[in-house]
């Protein structure tokens, strides 16, 4: 079944230079890349992602992490990639969550490691079922910044918005 899923390169990743290096791993899968960009991550941003481990005693951390501030960096690179089976592919290639329990040859074994608060700090997410990344992609992206028809949108007007546009 063709299906999207969401990979963020971490604060971490871009930190460490990695983009390049995880760009070229997550190829291996031959999956379209419908949808990319730069984010400087909010707190309210970072919650609503990790929203459903908010109960976890390394939320805390782990929302320090995703906002950038343990690494003084704040920006995250969210995709959307796009073809057969893509949810398990991905994950196949990014490893388990334990950095030091993955695989070596994946991402998260690469690059990836155990801060000494016990944070796992393993470079990307990746969506783990199609669910999650439905509800990750509508987070991280409005309908026009993906090249592909995805879900069901809505037009609506909206007449006292107001929007940065450049001057
Ligand atoms: O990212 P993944 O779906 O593999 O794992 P998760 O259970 O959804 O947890 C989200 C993130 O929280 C992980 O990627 C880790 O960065 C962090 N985490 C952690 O630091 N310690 C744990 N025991 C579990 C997760
Ligand atoms: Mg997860």
């Amino acid at each position: 079944m063709e299906q999207a899923t969401l990979v963020i390169i971490k604060p971490d990743g871009l930190k460490k230079s990695l983009t390049g290096n995880i760009l070229t791993r997550l190829s291996e899968t031959k999956l379209k890349i419908i949808g990319a960009k730069v984010v400087a991550v909010t707190e309210d941003l970072g919650k609503k992602h990790y929203s459903h481990l908010q109960d976890q005693p390394f939320f805390d951390e782990l929302l320090k992490y995703i906002t950038g501030k343990l690494h003084g960096e704040n920006r995250v690179m969210p995709l959307v990639y796009w073809g057969e089976n893509a949810i398990n592919k991905v994950r196949e290639i990014a490893g388990a969550t334990n950095p030091e329990e993955a695989n070596p040859v994946t991402i998260r074994g690469a690059y990836g490691r155990i801060l000494t608060s016990g944070l796992f700090e393993n470079v990307i997410h990746a969506s783990s079922s199609s669910d999650e990344a439905e509800r990750e992609i509508k987070l991280w992206f409005s309908p026009v910044d993906i090249s592909r028809p995805l879900y069901p949108v809505e037009e609506i007007e909206q007449p006292s918005h107001k929007e940065k546009v450049w001057r």
